[in-house]
């Protein structure tokens, strides 16, 4: 493995955590080298240099207000960027992640190592945690294999001026983010490396560095014994052995309704025996980006001490076309009794989670989340804009929909109905996993796990579209991590 920096605290993750912190020093006082000043639309710049140079920078139009248009200029042997906000009643999260990307590209041509944002006055704390989270984001390489170049040093640290304390959102936003960033390090591992044993191991380290976190691991023997025949069978075709992974934590002062978060974490999908066309089969290590975030969620609850109670529930496997691999047209039974006609061995998604749904049911969880990047029709249905959001209770539906506008993750519900649960049906089993006829293919994915939900208050969110290929200024390539945030702003609304 390539150079692993000192700051990594586990042997996945190789990317670099920025150093954050609070002030509530004028930024000049602070020992950063360069310093972010915001301006709105339609207002002055509220702390002008001694001169007025910024607002002449404006007036020569040098700079604008523009949102994520930056200009750069000196003061006493420091550098001054003035970053373009747009007009502040646009300024929203988004907003603050977006202009934070643009300041930390540009102060990063600039060869900074310690920036100050002043927080632009009376703004709200989802405005502190966006530009945390846009630097840190924006800051995110992946190292693993081939380290940055010598003449891309990264960003050191990050300190947010203003005038009363923010240190507790500045904190939050700084584990939150840190903890996609590990997200996007564990989808951006190849599948030789991260295994469906290599990501337990993962969690089990992670476990081990927070008191109120536990972790349980299951391998292929007792997964089997269990009784989880639809997870079991989608590993069938790999030596790799699979991995169920179940994370509790307990936080202090934690209300008694427990949520399950459950992952899909195929570590590669080949397709089995329905082997996927080369093309497509070229991005299947980020098949398990759902239980990423189930961790690092979980991880960044625990960090922070929430007050909340989680089971996470991750399903690790490896979707191979080996000897024993599972065949079309195969009967397997589900953990809660349910058969299963394999018709389609790429259809292994929902077989992962259906078992991991009544595991989760038979601990008794008050509400149930999973996320999967389950069916490409979501991506047809909604683009890049949202996740699709499915669920049987309006109510947590719209917590959850609610978790992903705060966090800027977000969700669009689309609809179950009794069709789509009768294109599930099986010919000679009770469910086949290859919906007929085949339309409306992210419902009917859908609602074969509702099958396994009950009348428990589930919520499934398919994460296909937004789980790699970043498009924003703040997420590039690769993996995004998308989940960490709206899981953590969903634990931390959910039962208070
Ligand atoms: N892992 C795939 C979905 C996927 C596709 C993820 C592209 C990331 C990028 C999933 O297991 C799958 O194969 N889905 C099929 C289901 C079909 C065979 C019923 C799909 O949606 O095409
Ligand atoms: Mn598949
Ligand atoms: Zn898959």
């Amino acid at each position: 493995m390539a150079g692993r920096p000192e700051t990594s605290l586990w042997s996945l993750v190789t990317c670099r955590a920025v150093e954050i912190e609070a002030s509530t020093e004028s930024p000049l006082a602070t020992r950063a080298d360069t310093v972010v000043i915001g301006v709105f639309e339609d207002e002055g710049v509220a702390h002008d240099l001694p001169g007025g140079a910024l607002e002449a920078l404006l007036d020569s139009g040098e700079a604008s207000r523009s949102l994520k248009r930056i200009a750069v200029t000196h003061h006493d042997g420091r550098r001054v960027l003035l970053a373009g906000l747009g007009p502040r009643t646009s300024f929203d999260g988004e907003a603050a992640r977006l202009a934070a990307a643009s300041a930390h590209r540009r102060a990063r041509e600039l060869d900074t190592e310690t920036l100050c944002w002043e927080l632009p006055h009376h703004v709200p704390d989802e405005i502190v945690a966006g530009l945390v989270t846009g630097t840190v984001l924006a800051g995110y390489r992946f190292t693993r294999y081939r380290p940055a170049p010598p003449d891309e040093r990264p960003l050191q640290r990050l300190i947010v001026s203003a005038h009363h304390d923010v240190a507790g959102p500045v904190h939050r936003a700084a584990v939150i983010a840190a903890a996609q960033n590990r997200g996007r390090d564990l989808a951006n591992t190849p599948a030789n490396d991260l295994t469906p044993t290599a990501l337990a191991d993962y969690a089990t380290e992670l476990a081990q560095a927070h008191e109120r976190l536990e972790v349980t691991v299951l391998g292929r023997a007792e997964i089997e014994s269990r009784g989880m025949g639809a997870l079991a069978a989608v590993a069938m075709g790999s030596d790799q052995e699979p991995r169920l992974i179940e994370l509790r934590y307990e936080g202090p002062q934690a209300p008694d309704a427990r949520l399950a978060m459950i992952g899909k974490a195929v570590t590669f999908d080949t397709g089995g025996l329905a082997l996927k066309p080369a093309p497509r089969m070229a991005e299947m290590k980020f098949d398990m980006c759902g239980g990423a975030a189930v961790i690092e969620a979980i991880g960044a609850l625990a960090q922070l001490g929430a007050p909340v109670r989680i089971l996470g529930l991750v399903g690790a496997v490896e979707n191979l076309p080996g000897q024993r691999a599972v065949k079309p047209g195969d009967i397997v039974t589900a953990l809660d009794g349910t058969t299963i006609q394999v018709d389609n061995p790429d259809a292994e998604g929902r077989m992962v989670l259906g078992d991991c749904i009544t595991h989760a049911r038979r601990e008794g969880c008050d509400a149930i989340i999973d996320l999967a990047t389950l069916t490409g029709a979501v991506e047809a249905a909604l683009g890049w804009a949202y996740a699709g959001l499915f669920s049987n209770d309006d109510a947590l539906a719209d917590t959850v929909r609610a978790s992903g506008e705060r966090s800027g993750e977000e969700v669009w519900r689309l609809p179950l109905h009794p069709i789509y649960a009768e294109q599930t049906r099986g010919q000679y089993a009770q469910l086949t996993n290859r919906p007929e006829p085949r339309v409306g293919l992210a419902s009917a994915a859908a609602e074969f796990l509702h099958h396994f939900a009950g009348d428990t208050p589930w919520a499934h969110l398919d994460m296909l579209a937004v789980a790699f290929k970043g498009r924003t200024a703040y997420l590039d390539q690769g993996g995004t991590g998308w989940g960490v945030r709206l899981l953590t702003e969903l634990a931390l609304d959910f039962g208070t």
